[in-house]
């Protein structure tokens, strides 16, 4: 039997198709290897959006160079930095063996149940063929209980920082009948918590037949179709896109879990405008009323960038005071990093690295004592659950996940896992609370 590796970096989007592939092989005869280096092919799914990234896939390919001294396998370098370096891989790192772009995933599966006799002839191979982006039917290798559902794929939008419109393309919205049937799987399948994706999900549209499908449509026709799906999420949101209707949906709906990941990127609309965001702090501190009005113990989580080209610190204190206004519950912070490409680029890279991580710092500082607020004023509430896995540090302990996608520990047998349960927050240990079962009362009105 061929056996692969797959190694994963970068967002959920990848994960997704990470997953889509490896059921791709499975579906073919494939298995799984015990290490990379008994595999037949090991892939590694890459990331561009930091220079950071891409170092840290380097080190790794670096290791592969070690270890195919010692291996057989094909090397193949999947996803965005392949996308970006295309033919400079094979010059960089000639011991990869195929490169596969964003657009050619497809083409790559099919090689490989082509060539599956004599897979050694696949030797520095560059993926050309322009295949156009298609969604796979299914994104969920089949084991656990939360899955990813990719709904619109690329970007439009060109923030002047940000590489990804450049390596995966412009924006497409999936078919609505494709959606559903992918979601009846995962229900059968025992799924109980579905992410949606997408680079700005909430600018999904699909036209047909004269009609026309946007996201808030495409949720209150999710929630009516499948009322057994316990958890609804979807990843991420981009404010200037961000409806009255979204928001009104949300709100009526308690499958669709209350968190929502809203990047802000900065505080200054100076910032903000070089960065081509195409909203203002004002939209958006507006935009954060109007939700939590709608929808109180909402968690709102952000990404944060600074140090970017022309930040001063005025710019910065301006983010830290919207962040101290909107009291995120959660932050990705990063310092700017040019990605070559980027209209940014041609403004180089003007700030020092040290001021950018002393930046950075305050920034990071400011959201831990957020966060910790945040979690503090929950101590003591009941909430739904879903448990995850056993407990890192106690074997008699499992690790489950609110609504709002906060960790919490409670003592639980394994056999938890992939379950709700009902439980009151007792107390918080570093980002992790830790929680009692209790007995849900009569009137309770979750039923999970
Ligand atoms: N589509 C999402 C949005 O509109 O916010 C973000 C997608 S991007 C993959 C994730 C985050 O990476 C961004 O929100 C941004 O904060 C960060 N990022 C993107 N380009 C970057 C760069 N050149 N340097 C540092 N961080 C960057
Ligand atoms: Fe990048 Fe902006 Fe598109 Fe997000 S919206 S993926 S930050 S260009
Ligand atoms: Fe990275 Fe590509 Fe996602 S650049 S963040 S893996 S879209």
């Amino acid at each position: 039997m061929r056996t692969y590796w797959v190694e994963t970096y970068g967002c959920q989007m990848n994960k997704a198709e990470s997953e889509a592939l490896i059921r791709d092989l499975e579906e073919a005869g494939w298995g799984r290897a015990s290490a990379p280096e008994e595999a037949d092919v090991v892939v590694l799914n890459t990331c561009t959006v930091r220079q950071t990234a891409e170092e840290r896939i380097a080190g790794r390919l670096g290791y592969y160079r070690y270890l195919k001294k010692h291996g057989r396998f094909i090397l193949v370098l999947m996803g965005c930095m392949a996308e970006r370096m295309k033919e400079e891989v094979l010059e960089a790192f000639p011991h990869v063996d195929v490169v596969v772009g964003t657009f050619q995933k497809n083409s790559f599966v099919r090689l490989l149940r082509e060539r599956a006799e004599d897979l050694t002839l696949l030797q520095q191979l560059l993926l050309t063929e322009e295949d156009e982006y298609s969604f796979e039917k299914l994104h969920h290798s089949g084991l656990g209980f939360k899955a990813f559902v990719p709904i619109m794929h690329g970007c439009n939008n060109f923030c002047s920082y940000c590489i990804v419109p450049y390596v995966r393309g412009r924006e497409i919205s999936r078919r609505p009948s494709e959606i559903f049937e992918e979601i009846e799987a995962l229900l059968e399948k025992g799924v109980r918590e579905i992410t949606l994706l997408g680079q700005n999900v909430n600018s999904y549209r699909f036209t047909w037949e004269g009609k026309e499908m946007r996201f808030a449509g495409l949720l209150r026709e999710i929630v009516h179709r499948f009322p057994e799906l316990p958890w609804l999420r979807f990843l991420t949101s981009h404010p200037k896109d961000l409806s009255e209707e979204l928001i009104e949906v949300m709100s009526a709906s308690s499958s669709i879990c209350k968190h929502l990941h809203l990047p802000v990127q900065h505080g200054s609309n100076r910032i903000l405008g070089a960065m081509n965001r195409r909203y203002t702090r004002e939209h958006y501190l507006n935009l954060v009323e109007r939700i939590r009005t709608a929808m109180p113990g909402i968690a709102l989580t952000t990404d944060i960038l600074v140090g970017f080209p022309g930040e001063t610190e005025e710019d910065l204190e301006l983010t830290l005071d919207l962040m101290r206004r909107v009291r995120f519950a959660d932050a990705y912070t990063y310092y700017y990093n040019p990605r070559k490409g980027t209209r940014a680029y041609e403004w180089g890279d003007p700030i020092p690295l040290e001021v950018k991580k002393e930046r950075l710092g305050r920034v990071i500082r400011l959201q831990r004592e957020l966060s910790l607020e945040w979690k503090q004023r929950k101590i003591g509430r009941m909430v739904d659950v879903l448990v995850e896995e056993v407990s890192r540090k106690r074997e008699d302990e499992v690790l489950a996940r609110t609504e709002q996608d906060e960790m919490v520990v409670f003592p639980a047998p394994p056999e938890r896992i992939g379950r709700f349960a009902h439980v009151q927050l007792v107390s918080l240990e570093g980002n992790t609370f830790r929680a009692k079962e209790v007995i849900r009362c009569l009137g309770d009105s979750s039923s999970r």
